[in-house]
């Protein structure tokens, strides 16, 4: 069936997940396969690769920039790596659709090149705050125009060099931390950066296996441009962002058993798992092995009866993307859950506490949204109908709420949950999720 842009998920309530599970690979890492393998030497060969929107943003981004990229087949891809000098100017401007990591990181990357080149998306990242890279930037010498607001269209003009900076990081955006490293790359000098809250460090570790030297010390990331890397294999695991849907499903729909295999486990991303834990769910890890520096296990979780909690700051940037999942834990345990030191959830895909505090207030959860936050009091969800803006983990979170309502759940603004996730509704289905697609357009 083809679906237009206002596909509707439809949960009735009822049922467990149950038996075993694999999500598609992580976005985070394929977006950086894709880039890091085009500027490498010789052949890069990813696996698991998140045949997605996004991903796939940055995949053809890397085309028109004259990458040859083979795939993806069965998330299988391989890149012919032009090295760093090897871009050539596409000729148009580069559209990122929702992405918003491909439209930060692939500023980075442009930053040094010697020809101009323009980004754009759609209509919520032409939105999104694009200063926090482009400023930056600019102190290494980049020349980047940004509308009048610090929105895309991003023109991104080639300068006679960039040079190392020393950059302590406002915000704790591993976006904006890999954008400043890819400029690295090709800068004088080093480029050291600080965070104030650890991020995700794919960039790093990636750097590192296609053989390039990064120093990482605690909260400091460093490396010195005009080096080479070498492209190999990369095997991406299974995405935790994904998982967290699952993890939150079989939290809270009686009778749930389910184990979801082949789960990226990296540190900096688990945040998930240790919040759930608090709250009393029942997750257990089973470490199996680190692909191409990335750890990976399989989780079983079984249904468990939990209790909202006040979650830690310092959880906050490794969970930031599973916060809506998590807000429907917190609306099915016992008692309060508040979060605070969050208002980057507010420039994601979509603003996450104000969408999530009305889908959850139509499903007659008690909410208080906050500039940084919410609160939210757990109680029984009823059926009703929500918005998920066009917000891929939105519609999946809310997807999971229907195990648990009184009533049917209907979800508007579902398509772009293919950003991320397009077998989402078949392996929802298959673990014991009654949902379907309509077309509401
Ligand atoms: C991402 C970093 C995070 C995250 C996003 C993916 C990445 O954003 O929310 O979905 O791949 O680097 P910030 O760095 O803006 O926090």
């Amino acid at each position: 069936m083809a679906l237009g842009n206002n596909r509707r998920f439809v949960v009735n309530p009822g049922g467990a997940l149950t038996g075993q599970c694999q999500v598609p690979g992580d976005k985070s890492i394929s977006h950086r396969a894709i880039l890091l393998g085009a500027i490498a030497t010789g052949i890069t060969r990813v696996e698991g690769f998140l045949q997605g929107d996004d991903a796939m943003a940055t995949l053809q981004a890397m085309r028109s920039l004259g990458v040859v990229i083979r795939g993806p087949s069965d998330g299988v891809v391989e890149i012919e790596g032009v090295g760093p000098q090897g871009l050539r100017p596409a000729g148009a401007a580069l559209d990122l659709g929702n992405s918003g990591t491909s439209m930060r990181l692939l500023s980075g990357l442009l930053a040094g090149q010697a020809f101009v080149s323009e980004l754009v998306g759609d209509a919520s990242l032409m939105r999104r705050p694009m200063r926090r890279v482009t400023e930056p930037l600019a102190r290494m010498g980049a020349h980047i125009d940004t509308s009048a607001a610090g929105t895309a269209p991003l023109q991104i003009h080639p300068v006679s060099r960039l040079e190392g900076i020393d950059y302590a990081m406002p915000v704790a955006s591993a976006q904006v931390k890999s954008a400043l490293l890819l400029a690295g790359l090709y800068a004088e000098g080093q480029t050291r950066v600080h965070e104030p809250g650890v991020t995700r460090d794919h960039t790093e570790r990636m750097l590192k296996a296609f053989g390039y030297r990064v120093v990482c010390d605690k909260a400091t990331v460093q490396l010195t441009g005009g080096g080479e890397l070498t492209g190999g294999l990369v095997r991406v695991p299974a995405d935790i962002s994904s998982a967290a849907f699952f993890l939150v499903g079989a939290s809270i729909a009686t009778g749930s058993a389910l184990t979801l295999t082949g789960v990226g486990l990296n540190p900096t991303r688990t945040g998930v798992i240790d919040i759930l834990r608090r709250m009393g769910a029942d997750i257990t890890v089973e470490a199996q092995s680190d692909g191409a520096g990335e750890p990976i296990g399989n989780l079983t979780v079984r249904a468990a009866s939990l209790q909202g909690i006040h979650i830690p700051a310092d959880l906050v940037p490794l969970a930031i993307d599973e916060f809506p999942a998590i807000f429907i834990a917190a609306a099915c345990a016992q008692g309060e859950t508040i979060l605070q030191g969050a208002e980057e959830l507010r420039v994601k895909e979509s603003d996450r506490i104000a969408v999530m505090a009305d889908g959850l207030s139509a499903l007659g959860i008690e909410v208080e949204p906050r500039p940084d936050g919410i609160r939210i009091r757990g109680g029984q969800l009823t059926g009703g109908h929500v918005q998920a803006q066009g917000d891929h983990r939105i519609a999946m979170a809310f997807a999971m709420a229907g195990l648990v309502a009184s009533g049917p759940v209907r979800i508007d603004g579902c398509a772009e949950v293919d950003t991320s996730f397009p077998e989402f509704v078949e392996l929802a289905a298959a673990a014991g999720l009654t949902i379907r697609i309509e077309d509401a357009a």
